[in-house]
């Protein structure tokens, strides 16, 4: 990029970025995620960095967020509200001992970590042991006034607690920091009466409470459910708190609610243990948090570090990793999968998002495409979270240069040619009708290989494309009649792998019918589906044979699915696949009649490692006996199986619903 068009996109991104600004902190609306608007504004200090004669005084990197709302009065904070630099890995975490180590040698190895709550930031100020004053955050040098507001709310003591141990805070002035949160809960609640009533819904439960903490009417704060959360204590002399771990101790006692969270910690892998260990049992908590605050211990060494910026050298906050980030869409193109279905592509500028690169999302399909208006060229924000695929959200349209090109769905299949059709009007997806279609042929192979499907170990994406590309294979079934020889003499196969391949392969030819149903790649059967199927027809046959009517007598199968199976039979291509199946032997077993549905409607989680199995076949054995694998406790979990080392969450939540807790030993029983 040159200078002009950098010129060019930093003033779009100015422009941008504080469009949102004044939405999220004058009118208390989020038109962005707050992770899409950071995606941009590192675009736009990237800019900067490079060409630092486009860094204006009224860039949004230069800015201090939170000006004073008209109505409340301003109010000066004795100690300066900071915000804390962001840290994203254990290096960085590191990096920050490490510069302290520099200015403090032997400083003594002391960390506070707590929650980072989202919420906003209030000081109380309390004098002889009386609420005095509540004030935000505001550009951290002057907050509104909202002492109103905070005394309607509950968590906040009007007046510390008189039987307190540590009576001396009970005389002059006592300032307590902390964050107003509202509970997720109580958030949902709340946008559900909103919908009853008709009114426009909230973003989420951060810009609700900081939009009520800013009403000019105290009886509407006290209607909304808001908590008060302590993380910091401040003296006229600092002395009176050595450390955090103090603080917390007399903030508790004075009456306030802090994060039961809080540890002091000794190393940076305590500090990473306690980081990853959240990260999970995070959205469990009754409010949204975003990262753990990290402090040093010794407060007197805080303040004597110092602030660089707008951020303390004492402390930092481990950010997890978003899940939303701007790109640009470089390309679009059509992917045709195992059941023909033509979805729709971006190619993207590789970006990071939740610690991986992402270089393509999906679009869904055309309509979709149209709806969102997602051109070629545009900038994006795209989403992806934990193992799903990641998707683009919605284009920024403010962004746009006149450049960007409108995607034209084609009519034929890119890959075989073939003309693409849509099996029904209200279909959303145009589909590749050519069951020989390259694409669909590797697909299907890859998908009756996969770890849920017949897991035959060594025929990954790479292999079978090999094999196909040498004309080796041409549909599942061509896999069983493979040769050592043949695999062997192609370029990625050694002996030893081509054996092992071939004998992978081989241990495959009587699987159980629901991995086999479900590796046939059938449209809408998914894992548990074929599950749910097998336990009911017990043979392949009898599925085969089933009408819309019997398949839909199955628990949880519906005319969609019904359908869609009696289709799959009654295609020629599958009937021959079928055949050919049959006459290299290789067929599911029946379920067998004594054992099957013994689990029938029973649904089981496992937390912590098991001894005798993995959990995978722990999974797979109760499924077989059609019971349910979850993956976390709902009121509907009837078994939680505790193994060694079981998350701490899960024990609990079974706890607070009933759920029967059991071990090992009595899950075998249950198998057996
Ligand atoms: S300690 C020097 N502890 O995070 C600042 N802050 O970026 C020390 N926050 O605006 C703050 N939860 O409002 C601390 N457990 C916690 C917190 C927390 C949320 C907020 C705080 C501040 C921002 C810092």
């Amino acid at each position: 990029m040159n200078l002009n068009q950098a010129r060019e996109r930093a003033n779009k991104l100015k422009d941008l970025i504080n469009d949102y600004r004044y939405h999220y902190h004058v009118l208390n609306e989020s038109i962005i995620s707050d992770e899409a608007a950071d995606s941009l504004k590192h675009e736009l200090a990237q800019l900067e960095e490079q060409y630092p004669e486009l860094i204006t005084p009224d860039s949004p990197t230069q800015r201090v967020a939170g000006a004073v709302l008209p109505g409340f009065s301003e109010v000066r904070h004795t100690t300066r509200m900071l915000s804390l630099n962001d840290v994203f890995s254990e290096e960085e975490v590191e990096a920050w001992v490490k510069r302290i180590e520099k200015a403090a040698p032997d400083f003594k190895k002391e960390y506070f970590a707590d929650i980072k709550m989202d919420g906003l930031a209030c000081a109380l100020i309390y004098n002889d042991g009386l609420l005095e004053r509540g004030v935000t955050r505001g550009d951290g040098y002057v907050g509104e006034d909202i002492t109103l507001n905070v005394r309607t709310m509950d968590s906040i003591p009007l007046s510390l607690r008189a039987a307190t141990k540590y009576q001396s805070f009970l005389k002059g002035r006592t300032e307590v920091r902390g964050e107003i949160v509202m509970y997720k809960a109580d958030f949902e609640r709340l946008n559900e009466e909103r919908q009853k009533l008709g009114q426009p819904l909230f973003a989420n439960p951060r810009n609700t409470a900081a939009g009520t903490i800013r009403q000019l009417d105290p009886g509407l704060v006290a209607s909304r459910p808001l908590h008060f959360r302590a993380y910091d204590l401040l003296r006229d002399n600092q002395a009176e708190v050595a450390t955090n771990s103090f603080a917390y101790q007399v903030l508790a006692d004075l009456g306030f609610s802090t994060n039961h969270a809080a540890k002091l910690l000794n190393s940076v892998s305590q500090i990473m243990d306690f980081v990853n260990g959240w990260e999970h049992k995070r959205k469990n908590l009754e409010f949204n948090t975003d990262g753990i605050v990290v402090k040093l211990n010794d407060r007197q060494l805080f303040d004597k570090l110092g602030v660089a910026g707008k951020a303390p050298r004492g402390a930092i906050a481990f950010k997890y990793a978003a899940e939303q980030a701007t790109t640009i869409v470089r390309d679009i193109f059509v992917s045709i999968g195992r059941t023909g279905t033509a979805t729709p592509v971006a190619v993207l500028e590789p970006v990071v998002i939740a610690g991986s690169t992402v270089q393509m999302a999906t679009l869904h399909n055309e309509a979709e495409i149209k709806r969102k208006d997602i051109r070629i060229g545009d900038s994006v924000i795209v989403h992806k979270a934990g193992d799903i695929i990641p998707e683009v959200v919605e284009p920024l349209v403010k962004l746009r240069t006149g450049k960007e090109r409108v995607f034209e769905m084609p009519s034929l299949c890119p890959i075989c040619g073939s003309k693409l059709v849509k099996l029904k009007a209200e279909d959303a997806a145009w589909r590749c009708p050519n069951p020989n279609c390259p694409s669909r042929t590797w697909k299907q192979i890859q998908h009756y290989a996969s770890k849920e499907a017949l897991d035959i170990e060594g025929l990954g994406e790479k292999n079978i494309i090999a094999l196909l590309d040498k004309g080796l294979i041409k549909d599942p079934a061509d896999i069983y009649s493979l040769k050592t020889e043949q695999v062997m003499s192609l370029e990625r196969f050694a002996s030893v792998s081509a054996s092992k391949l071939i004998e992978a392969i081989s241990t495959k030819v009587h699987p159980s019918l629901s991995r086999f149903l479900y590796g046939l790649g059938i449209r809408h059967i998914g894992a548990q589906t074929a599950i749910d199927l097998a336990n009911h027809f017990k043979t392949f046959e009898a599925i085969m044979d089933a009408t819309v009517e019997d398949l839909t007598n199955v628990e949880g199968v519906g005319e969609v699915v019904a359908e869609a199976v009696v289709e799959y039979f009654a295609e020629p291509v599958n009937r021959r696949l079928l055949e050919k199946f049959k006459h290299l032997g290789v067929w599911p077993e029946p379920v067998k009649q004594s054992q099957a549905g013994k689990l029938n409607g029973m649904n089981f989680v496992i937390t912590g490692t098991l001894e005798g199995l993995s959990r995978e076949a722990a999974a797979d054995k109760i499924r077989a006996l059609g019971g349910r694998f979850q993956t976390s406790i709902a009121k509907d979990t009837d078994y939680l199986v505790i193994g060694n080392n079981p998350g701490t969450s899960k024990v609990e939540q079974a706890r607070k619903l009933g759920t029967n807790a059991i071990d090992e030993r009595a899950l075998s029983q249950l198998l057996d």
